[in-house]
This record gives structure tokens, C-alpha cells and sequence, in this order.
């Protein structure tokens, strides 16, 4: 590092470690001049655009995020859920908790674990040791925490920073048959990986008035991300927490089925009371009770999946 005295024009090579604070104050040792210098902040570049990276690695078929700009709309439920019937379907699958808030790894009863953050720091370890099996068949966690904020503020706008996620999950890419991964109610480097290491996003989608506009949000998003990150990315909407008897709720699933035609799900999810009982105890809402009606709406859903990939997979491309 070089300081200039501002008086003599002296110049001085300072070693970097030398003045720890950023501004500090100098005597000049040729005319005694006081002066302030400040140490120079290295930035560096942001890079959310790497078409030469996009090109040579392509995402897995079996990863799928969900996100919604829009907190409280279901996110972690469906994740819970749809992975429990997964599961029951024959289906290895993983669960990846990229929410500092933790709401999956506690709906699991899997809390203060190492997590993500811990993985990706560990580089000579392999990401299955951070992997916990759940109580469940089939299911796996890997588990999130509070250090998982410090994601964001060690690594956005670092170079490749989006995909730090995808380039971790290739290493497991045969393990599992699929990956979904729960997303924060918000626009960071979580969500960012997310939608760079994932095939298909479900958008979940409050039978609410205001839903649409998060969902507008992410759909603009996952535009961004398919032209410049993940050209095959697809998104659908799946309603959630609809109340058969409320008026509203039916007018606002019939705006939105309009809106996002021939992108939402048919299997539409209800507010279930025994879900919520199910999440007090840990508990995928099917494990709770098998009449619930909500658990059996996410296995349907999980058969709309299975059947969507297997649809996709007999038709020529
Ligand atoms: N089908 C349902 N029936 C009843 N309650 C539900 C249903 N789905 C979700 N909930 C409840 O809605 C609340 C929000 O759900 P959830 O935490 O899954 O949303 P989220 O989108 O992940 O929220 P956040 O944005 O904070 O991460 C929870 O209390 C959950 O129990
Ligand atoms: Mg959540």
C-alpha cells in the first residue's frame, strides 16, 4: 500500500497489515506533517453473468426449489410435505434448508446442526458428511442455521457466487432421485443458488389477494436467472391454503388459475387444521395422520411431479 504526504509529496510504502483501521492518521518523516490516509477497500468484481460457465455445465433433472418472493405462503410446508410423499412413493430424497430462519431443519425436529455454511467452508470434506437422516424413509436433510446468513455476507457478489450451491449438489447429483430445496421469503444468495441449481422452481401461492405480486416477482427472477444462469429452468404455481368455504378464497383461485394459465399445478392444497397439528409434533402431515386432507393433497402432488418428469422423459426433444 502507498501513502503520499500531501504537504512534501513524499511517497511511502506501507505493508498492508501495518494500519488495521481504514482511516488512520500519518506523520510524515521528512517534513512532520500530520495528515489522514486511508487504506483502499478492496472490491470485488460482481459477476452474476458467466455465459461460459452456463455452457459447459448443465443443472440436474431431479432439483427442484421453492420459492416465493412472499414469506408465509407455504414454501418450507411443501418442501416438508411433497419430500414426505416423495418418500412414500419409493423416491430418495433431500432436503436442503437454505433459510437462515431454519424452519424446515425445526419442522424435522434437526436443529443446531452443522449446516450448508459449515459444508461449504469444510472444502476437504464432502458434502454427505453434513447430510442427517430424518425420522422418515427415504428422506434426508441437509440442515440450516443461523451461520447460514453469513453466506450472503461473505460470498454475494464474489465471483461464480451463484453457483456455489449447484457446483456442491453435482457432487451428489446420482444419490438421490430428487433435491428440493427451501428458499427464503427473499431475493439473496440463497435464493440465487437456489434457482441457479434447480430444474423446476414450484412457486407456492397463498389463496391470498396480495399472493400474485410475490409471485410476479419470482417470475421476473427466474427469468433473470434462465437467461444469463440456467437457460432450462421452468416454474409452476401451486395454490396453496385455500378455504373451500370462504367466498374470497374462491374468487382469488379462480384471478389466479386465469393469470398463471396452463402454469399451475392441478392439485390444489387446503388449509388443514391437522397439518398445523402435524408441525407441532415435527411431523410430514401424512405421518400425522393418514385422512389428513392436506397430506393427501401433497401426495397428490407428488404424483403430479412423478408423472410431469416421466411425461417429459417418453416425449422427444
Ligand atoms: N395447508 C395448510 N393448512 C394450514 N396451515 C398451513 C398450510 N400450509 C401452511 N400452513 C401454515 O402457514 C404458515 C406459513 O407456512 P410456511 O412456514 O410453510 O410458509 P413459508 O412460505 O415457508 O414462510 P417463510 O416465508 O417465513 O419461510 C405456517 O404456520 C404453516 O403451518
Ligand atoms: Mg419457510
Amino acid at each position: 500500500m502507498i501513502i503520499a504526504c500531501p504537504k512534501c509529496e513524499t511517497r511511502f510504502h506501507l505493508e498492508d497489515a501495518v494500519p488495521r483501521k481504514s482511516t488512520f492518521v500519518a506523520r510524515c518523516s521528512i517534513c512532520g506533517h500530520l495528515f489522514s490516509a486511508f487504506r483502499p477497500v478492496r472490491v470485488q468484481p460482481i459477476t452474476f453473468l458467466d455465459l461460459e460457465r452456463t455452457r459447459q455445465s448443465d443443472v440436474g433433472d431431479n432439483v427442484v426449489a421453492i420459492g416465493n418472493r412472499k414469506g408465509g405462503v407455504a414454501k418450507t410446508t411443501t418442501c416438508l410435505n411433497l419430500g414426505a410423499s416423495l418418500a412414500i412413493c419409493g423416491k430418495k430424497v433431500l432436503l436442503v434448508d437454505l433459510d437462515a430462519q431454519a424452519n424446515l431443519s425445526i419442522c424435522l425436529g434437526k436443529q443446531a446442526l452443522p449446516t450448508f455454511y459449515d459444508a461449504y467452508d469444510a472444502v476437504d470434506r464432502p458434502l454427505d458428511d453434513f447430510i442427517v437422516a430424518t425420522a422418515y424413509t427415504n428422506l434426508w436433510l441437509l440442515p440450516s442455521g443461523r451461520n447460514m446468513v453469513l453466506l450472503n455476507k461473505r460470498y454475494f457478489g464474489t465471483r461464480h457466487f451463484e453457483f456455489l450451491l449447484k457446483d456442491r449438489l453435482a457432487t451428489l447429483a446420482t444419490r438421490f432421485d430428487y433435491i428440493l430445496i427451501d428458499t427464503p421469503p427473499s431475493i439473496e444468495f440463497s435464493t440465487l443458488n437456489a434457482l441457479t441449481a434447480a430444474r423446476r422452481v414450484i412457486i407456492p401461492c397463498q389463496c391470498d389477494y396480495l399472493s400474485t405480486h410475490g409471485v410476479d416477482q419470482v417470475l421476473k427472477l427466474i427469468a433473470l436467472v434462465r437467461r444469463h444462469a440456467n437457460p432450462r429452468i421452468e416454474s409452476r404455481v401451486l395454490l396453496t391454503m385455500m378455504d373451500r368455504e370462504m367466498t374470497a378464497s374462491q374468487m382469488i383461485l379462480s384471478k389466479i388459475q386465469n393469470l398463471y394459465r396452463g402454469s399451475c399445478f392441478e392439485t390444489i392444497i387446503e388449509t388443514d387444521g391437522q397439518l398445523k397439528e402435524a408441525q407441532i409434533l415435527s411431523m410430514p402431515a401424512i405421518h400425522y395422520c393418514r385422512q389428513s386432507t392436506a397430506g393427501l393433497q401433497y401426495m397428490a402432488l407428488a404424483r403430479e411431479v412423478l408423472t410431469g418428469v416421466a411425461q417429459e422423459a417418453l416425449s422427444p426433444s
